[in-house]
């Protein structure tokens, strides 16, 4: 069954928050908390080794009650049952959305079709299982019989996004394989990474859902070229494997059928980490990891499924930011880690969530008139309080943030941790809290400063706070609790598509770019030109120039 085609902002919930929006928007958090002893406690969920403090928002008990009508008005309970069990909620591409199934116990069942898939999933689990023990132990080898050293990911987008983010935000788990992603199709850049390779002792990987991605397809050929420098084509079958849905294509490569790992068609690419996807994460972490990793998101899952709305941490935080997006529109979000680890978690979920909720019609099919998908961007704290925390806090835009924080480090250095999470914790309170003019001024007379100065420099030294953050706080990065954060936000794009009415597994915006690119690399390749703007045609002039 399909989903329902409410527009919000035909729901009784919207109206009412359009008129609550009225009197609480200029309402400083600062005087929220003055007020309620108890905030802190009312806004925040604690579940598992998760602390979500959300008191940090412009909202109160009203506002939030409003929002969590609005979700039972659009019927986000049947929605999230329609997720789980397989409806064909991918609409536009007649398909389910499963990436739940990948994460699910042995002993779940979740049909397509009439099928059971839990025993499918299972079976390819075990392929990745024992071909991950093979090569980390060295029963694997190379053709000519050494232990491989290197992992080579070739894929793109969702078949590189999430595995790359992964490895590196595990490194600390890692074993002594040395892992790399290609994605691109700049060729400098494949050169770049192969310039350093043992052909003899690397492994490649190639992820491609399709199995037709240009990128993908060119830079595999491109490094089989190069390995076939130093290599016959029979010794391929032990330095290649792939991961597709498309076998025959992978065959036509020229990739044995035992080194295929199966993935399918409702797992979007985007959410497709869980599925054989993850193998270089298998690869680079152990199996064992990878498997923590989804036991996590199972246990999200789980969660985001059974705990009612006010205690449902992705319901929660999509909400807020539903009411940032559509209320005070808020155009970004920023995600901030205070983690290195996590130095590619938002570049992850830029994909993750600007693919799938960047749209502009509804699943009436008709345009819609309010905000949807926001602009995701970020760098790990403490960096960028030195880069671009400026802006957050004294310029003209709102910029909702969520701080992503551990409890204990990996490498125990209390001195660092202790000066890390300082910074975490006081940039949500100087967000929330600001700084009056009075307070700029007294510090300023404390410096000795003349009158004059004082007045002419304290407008400079105000801010106004009432600046919104999540605080995410964890015990510890491990594969287990970064499987539960990938999975929380993988959960907040789905309610949100579905508050918004919009179709969040599809990604039909990527397909012109995609189209008119080969229309111009034909031309390049000296065959029949079609006609250009006049721009797009002195580009091509000058690039054959
Ligand atoms: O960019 C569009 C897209 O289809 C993504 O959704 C996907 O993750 C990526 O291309 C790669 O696709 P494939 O895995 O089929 O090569």
């Amino acid at each position: 069954m399909a989903l329902p085609t409410i527009n919000p902002t035909t729901t009784r919930a919207w109206k009412l928050l359009e008129n609550h929006f009225e009197t609480i928007k200029s309402t400083h958090m600062k005087d929220m908390f003055a007020k309620d002893n108890n905030r802190a406690n009312s806004f925040s969920i604690k579940w598992e080794d998760f602390y979500v403090d959300a008191s940090k928002n412009r909202i109160d008990e009203k506002g939030m009650n409003l929002l969590f009508e609005l979700a039972e008005e659009v019927n986000l309970k049947d929605a999230i049952s329609k997720y789980f069990q397989g409806d064909l909620i991918n609409q536009t591409e007649n398909r389910a959305v499963l990436h739940t199934a990948l994460r699910a116990p042995k002993t779940a069942k979740v049909f397509v079709d009439g099928e059971n898939i839990v025993p499918e999933i299972h079976d390819v689990k075990e392929k990745i299982e024992a071909f991950t023990n093979d090569i980390v132990n060295g029963n694997r080898k190379s053709h000519t019989n050494k232990p491989f050293t290197d992992i080579v990911n070739i894929g793109i987008g969702g078949s590189d996004l999430g595995p790359a983010m992964v490895v590196d935000s595990l490194q600390y788990y890692k074993n002594h394989l040395n892992t790399h992603f290609v994605s691109n199709v700049d060729g400098d850049y494949v050169n770049e990474i192969i310039k350093n390779l043992n052909p003899e002792t690397t492994l490649f990987v190639i992820v491609s859902k399709t199995f037709t991605t240009q990128e993908t397809l060119s830079n595999a050929n491109t490094i089989r070229e190069w390995f076939l420098k130093s290599a016959s084509k029979e010794d391929i079958a032990k330095h290649f494997v792939a991961v597709s849905t498309n076998i025959e294509k992978v065959k036509e490569f020229g990739i044995d059928e035992n080194n295929i790992f199966p993935m399918w068609n409702w797992v979007g690419g985007r959410f497709s980490l869980w599925s054989a996807v993850g193998l270089t994460i298998s690869l680079s972490v152990g199996y064992k990891n990878f498997e923590a990793l989804l036991e996590g998101a199972n246990q999200m899952d789980e969660h985001f499924k059974t705990a009612n709305f006010e205690n449902n941490i992705p319901v929660v935080l999509a909400l807020l930011s539903v009411w940032y997006n559509n209320f005070f529109n808020a155009e970004s979000e920023a995600i901030i880690p205070y983690t290195q680890y996590l130095n590619q978690f938002a570049t992850y979920l830029q994909q993750g969530i600007m693919e799938s909720n960047g749209k502009s019609v509804d699943r009436a099919g008709n345009p819609i008139k309010y905000q949807t998908g926001t602009i995701i961007w970020g760098e790990p704290g403490t960096n960028s309080q030195h880069a671009f925390f400026q802006l957050i806090h004294q310029g003209t835009k709102l910029i909702p943030t969520d701080f992503i924080g551990f409890k204990e480090s990996l490498h125990g250095n209390e001195d660092h941790h202790n000066k890390l999470i300082s910074n975490f914790i006081a940039q949500t309170e100087a967000l929330m809290n600001g700084k009056t003019e009075e307070e700029a001024k007294k510090e300023l007379a404390d410096k000795n400063l003349s009158e004059q100065e004082i007045n002419s420099l304290a407008p400079f030294k105000v801010f106004t706070g009432n600046k919104p953050t999540n605080t995410i706080f964890i015990k510890k990065l491990s594969p287990n609790s970064l499987g539960k954060l990938i999975a929380m936000y993988e959960h907040k794009i789905f309610v949100q598509g579905v508050i918004w009415n919009i179709f969040s597994y599809d990604q039909w915006g990527v397909e012109l770019g995609k189209q008119l690119a080969t229309d111009i690399l034909n031309e390049l390749s000296g065959n029949a030109s079609k006609p250009h703007d006049s721009s797009t045609q002195n580009l091509i002039n000058y690039y054959k120039s």
